[in-house]
């Protein structure tokens, strides 16, 4: 028998089928410096220490207040940490290392024009640009303490200014990719209700100047027509002085804030001291419905977990050059770019443009010049420069202690050619297994104590505790090598705190399946569901394999297929859509769409093109499906649904299986036949 969850993409179902791998050690004059070295951890971390163990984490940060309460878990699923402190994000951010820091870099921001200098912001000079701006977010655009501030910011200085300044003030900012088209960054105003915006005139990328701030206009028209009316828009300038978009400003509405911020030279605000569950921010993800879910962080919990994840995981010491390679706009960008790094006091590298741009040697000449001794990436950008650039990295002098990847599994030859020529053999790597939801990271090895296996993150976080659970609940024997549902049994500070404005879908999509009883106010009786497929090997190492709901990982990225297929559906012609994961060289997976169009039209390349079209313009580029292909109709089951899974076995070249049941299973082959044609 059939049930509904056959009819979903699964990721995990294309998974490659790996080989188990050879260990590598870590290097001995990585141990000698590590910031842990010592398994006691995970005693310090065993189950009978929960929850008082995660003291530890908040203990590396400065308290207005010490909490009272380590974990309040009387609300199931709404957990709180650290209940009765107080404190704020930016402080611990800046504020507390002035003392010992104030002239060293805390950012290094590199424009991607080579010929443009890197600007070196100073603890002091973050502190002063931190303190102007939130000034201005005050008496400016009137921002409170709980309002949500939109962020629409490329990878410039300014954006972790603008999240540190709300932070400083107790405003909640909600960052959205500058990647994201106007239609999705309207979207996410209008879920937040944010009446105000920052963004930027324009940014570099790929060589070109972006115009950036008519996406801005567009996207606060599309909000009023939803009902959120944007009162300011702070608009950054890209050069001071010299503004860069040809987007008109709107009289009263827009600001330029390089030209403002003369006006609060020196100005300074104290810190609002938080409530360690008030939320310091927003991130969207993509769910199994089309609607984006705003993933709210708290500011004691999550700030505890991502300082002593980083701490431990990626060996953050103040004295450290550290690189994460991904945007902000991203949680890999809030926690280990951001929050983690600047609380640890590291300098932090932060990259405007494409990482091959000039040329694929452009992150080697960039960790030589800035001598970075971390450097944190995913398998997409991996990939990608080792097409484009195999033999780059040993053309220059640099040396990476620690490396990280993120966002998909690794294949194995990639991860080698990560560990030999990128790291040059000196480096550990940890690969580490998270979601925006869960703030920090689960998986991981701890890279001074266990050694590396290519493709596998390794074991447990401590203070982590996951289980893998079949379709019925029941529990996968642990190190069975045998695939089901990842979960993690026990709550942690990093965690979510809900899905903004929307509590019942936060129970619904994490807790409901797995929970063993809805009334039970025991922690216990609620794991929390992560829609990962995973294994366990013998030795502990967890080995992920992919979603198993309606969400395709694209280079890293999370796109729900529902808002992939809305927007094909815009195009007037087209009558279904469906899109499925395909295996791709560079990024992993991309989308590749299915579509049928209505009676009486016929497919051609115009059509074809506008679907491409609608799914930029309603998602962005980053979207773009890798093809589109026309079909007859969809393979569908007799009540009607259109079987995902099929098409996906198409695409990446599998057996589809038993199509008998199917309402037309003849038409299979038929698009077998159309898309082997497609792709020659
Ligand atoms: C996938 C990114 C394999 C996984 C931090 C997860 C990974 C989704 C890994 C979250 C890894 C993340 N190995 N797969 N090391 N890390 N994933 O929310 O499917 O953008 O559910 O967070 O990426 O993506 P998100």
């Amino acid at each position: 028998m059939k049930t509904a969850r056959d009819e979903r993409v699964s990721e995990a179902e294309i998974a490659v089928h790996w080989q188990e791998e050879e260990y590598y050690q870590p290097p001995v004059p990585f141990i000698k410096q590590a910031n842990l070295a010592d398994p006691a951890i995970y005693e310090r971390f065993a189950p009978e220490r929960f929850p008082a163990c995660f003291a530890e984490y908040a203990e590396l940060l400065d308290w207005y207040r010490r909490w009272d309460t380590v974990l309040d878990s009387s609300h199931p699923p709404f957990w709180r940490w650290f209940v009765g402190g107080r404190l704020n994000a930016s402080y611990n951010c800046i504020d507390r290392h002035l003392a010992r820091f104030k002239n060293k870099a805390a950012l290094h921001f590199v424009p991607e024009p080579e010929d443009e200098p890197i600007h070196h912001v100073t603890y002091q000079e973050l502190s002063y640009r931190v303190n102007e701006f939130a000034t201005l977010l005050r008496e400016v655009a009137r921002v409170k303490k709980g309002d949500r501030v939109t962020l629409h910011l490329p990878m410039v200085a300014e954006l972790p200014i603008a999240m540190l300044a709300c932070a400083r003030i107790g405003a909640i900012h909600s960052q959205v990719f500058s990647g994201y088209s106007a239609k999705s960054l309207a979207d996410r105003i209008i879920d937040a209700g944010s009446s105000v915006l920052i963004t930027m005139d324009a940014y570099y990328r790929g060589g070109r100047l972006l115009d950036h701030k008519a996406g801005a206009d567009q996207a606060v028209e599309l909000a009023e027509n939803g009902g959120q009316r944007i009162e300011k828009v702070l608009v950054w300038e890209r050069y001071p002085g010299r503004y860069s978009s040809k987007a008109p400003l709107v009289e009263g509405r827009d600001c330029l804030v390089n030209e403002m911020l003369k006006g609060y030279h020196g100005c300074r605000v104290k810190p609002e001291e938080s409530a360690a569950e008030d939320p310091l921010f927003l991130m969207y993800t993509s769910g199994t419905t089309g609607r984006p879910k705003g993933c709210q962080h708290s500011t004691g919990g999550y700030l505890s977990y991502v300082t002593g994840t980083a701490k431990y995981v990626e060996d953050i010491h103040p004295e450290d050059v550290y690189w994460c390679m991904a945007d902000i706009g991203w949680i890999t960008g809030h926690s280990y770019i951001v929050y983690g790094p600047l609380a640890l006091a590291a300098s932090v590298v932060i990259y405007e443009g494409l990482p091959t741009w000039p040329d694929a040697g452009r992150p080697w000449r960039i960790a030589q010049e800035l001598d970075v001794n971390i450097f944190h990436t995913s398998p997409t950008a991996i990939r990608g420069l080792r097409r484009a650039g195999p033999d780059e990295p040993a053309k220059y002098d640099y040396h990476f202690k620690l490396m990280t990847t993120v966002g998909e599994a690794i294949e194995p030859e990639v991860w080698r050619w990560y560990h030999d020529v990128v790291g040059k053999g000196e480096a550990v790597i940890v690969d580490t297994w998270w979601q925006t939801e869960t703030g920090g990271f689960l998986t991981s090895t701890m890279p001074a104590i266990h050694p590396m296996k290519p493709g596998s993150t390794g074991p447990a976080m401590p203070g982590i505790y996951p289980v893998i659970l079949d379709d019925e609940g029941r529990e996968i024997p642990e190190g069975s090598g045998r695939a089901g549902n990842i979960c993690i049994s026990n709550p942690w500070p990093g965690c979510f705190q809900t899905i903004w404005k929307d509590p019942g879908r936060f129970v619904a999509q994490y807790y409901a399946r797995y929970c063993r009883d809805p009334e039970s106010t025991d922690w216990r009786d609620w794991p929390y569901m992560s829609g990962d497929g995973a294994m366990q090997g013998e030795d502990g190492y967890y080995r992920i394999l992919g979603r198993i709901d309606d969400v395709i990982n694209v280079a890293g990225h999370r796109l729900g297929a529902k808002e992939i297929e809305s927007a094909a559906l815009s195009v007037a012609e087209v009558a279904e859509a469906a899109v499925v994961p395909v295996a791709d060289e560079i990024k992993g997976r991309m989308p590749e769409l299915y579509v049928s169009l209505k009676p009486g039209f016929t497919p051609g390349e115009d059509v074809r093109q506008r679907v491409t079209a609608a799914v930029t313009a309603e998602i962005g580029p980053f979207a773009r499906p890798k093809q589109v292909i026309m079909v007859p109709d969809m393979p569908k089951t007799r009540s009607g649904k259109i079987m995902r899974r099929v098409l996906a076995a198409l695409s990446n070249g599998e057996d589809p299986g038993d199509v008998t049941t199917l309402a037309n299973p003849e038409v299979v082959e038929e698009i077998r036949q159309i898309r082997n044609a497609l792709s020659g």
